[in-house]
């Protein structure tokens, strides 16, 4: 009878851990969904890149978990300021994709001129397909509301240039 019972228990624990994995592939899945970064969809495969690149790249100072660094709202006693969050307790999602792309690319000089930043330039470590993926994963970390509000916030960066 015992026996019975932890077959059936362990099939019921393999079930169970089967439709856990589903169901994270789903929201996974979900993700990407009506996802665009500089108005070209995003797939999965470019999010599954963009996590690598984030961890090798980005997680040493924005935080393995997009979590910024420590009291990232006060200055340093440089004077610079601590890397933000990329998730949505920070200011990322206030930016158009254009000025999140530039500022990965050429550093915050080059979307704010002469303000000195801690943030590197990743010119010459990544390509722009490299950058676009990081940004992708970013972006497909938000809350709807986040997603929502950036969409537009990049949207009439479009109509300004
Ligand atoms: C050496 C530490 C460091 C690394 C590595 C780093 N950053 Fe930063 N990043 C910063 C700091 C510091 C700031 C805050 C800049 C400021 O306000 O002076 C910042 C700011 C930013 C911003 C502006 C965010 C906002 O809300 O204004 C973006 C976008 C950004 N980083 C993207 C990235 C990406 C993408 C990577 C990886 C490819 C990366 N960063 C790697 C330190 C870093």
């Amino acid at each position: 009878m015992t026996r019975k019972l932890i077959i059936i228990a362990s099939a019921t624990v393999t079930s169970l851990v089967a439709i856990a994995a589903l169901a994270q592939q789903q929201d996974h899945d979900a993700s990407a969904e009506g996802l665009t970064v500089l108005g070209e969809p995003v797939t999965m495969e470019e999010i599954a890149v963009g996590r690598q690149l984030y961890a090798e790249s980005c997680a040493s100072c924005h935080g393995a978990n997009l979590e910024g660094q420590a009291d990232w709202k006060r200055r340093l006693d440089n004077g610079r300021m601590p890397a933000p969050p990329h998730d949505e307790t920070g200011h990322t999602w206030h930016h158009s994709d254009q000025d999140l792309f530039t500022i990965t690319k050429n550093g915050v000089e080059a979307v704010v001129p002469g303000y000195e930043s801690d943030m590197p330039a990743f010119e010459g470590t990544l390509d722009d397909a490299e950058i676009r993926a990081v940004l992708a994963y970013i972006k497909s970390t938000w809350p709807e509301r986040q997603r929502t509000f950036q969409a537009k916030v990049t949207a009439n960066d479009e109509d300004r240039s």
